[in-house]
């Protein structure tokens, strides 16, 4: 189950996402914003990752302006490793090697066409599961 959620700036290409989930057969949980609403990114990324943390939703994606504000406060929570990414070499590295749980992107940084490519690539590669990664990744929860 996938958890989507959004802000105000993100909810075009949320459209574009969910709409893309409902004709692949792709199941989400919607947490974001109504279009019209101004809305406070940290919300959506706040639900977005309670979803994961209570095992509701095994990953998320997250949509603000910038993808920048939504996945600072995503990256906050205990277990949610959160990547912007804005190109697909990124999206694969991120979960080959960070297993990051969360995608962010901007909607105003990424058309829908590339936007697209991330969510596919994201879903579609696993993790590694290499030692260095996973002692790497243990390490970001110490603090
Ligand atoms: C909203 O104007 C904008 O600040 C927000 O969507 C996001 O880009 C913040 O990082």
């Amino acid at each position: 189950m996938i958890a989507i959620g959004n802000d105000h700036t993100g909810y075009e290409l949320k459209k574009v996402i969910t709409d893309y989930f409902d004709e692949k057969g792709i199941e989400y949980k919607d947490f974001g914003s109504a279009k019209v609403d101004a809305s406070d990114y940290p919300d959506f990324a706040k639900a977005v990752g309670r979803s994961i943390q209570n095992k509701e939703c095994d990953k998320g994606i997250i949509i603000c302006g910038t993808g920048i504000g939504i996945s600072i406060a995503a990256n906050k929570m205990k277990g949610i490793r959160a990547a912007l990414c804005h190109d697909c070499f990124s999206a694969e590295a991120t979960r080959l090697h960070n297993d990051a749980n969360v995608l962010a992107m901007g909607a105003r940084v990424v058309g829908p066409g590339l936007a697209l490519k991330i969510v596919e690539t994201f879903l579609g590669t696993d993790f590694s599961g290499a030692e260095r990664h996973m002692k790497r990744i243990s390490m970001l929860e110490e603090d």
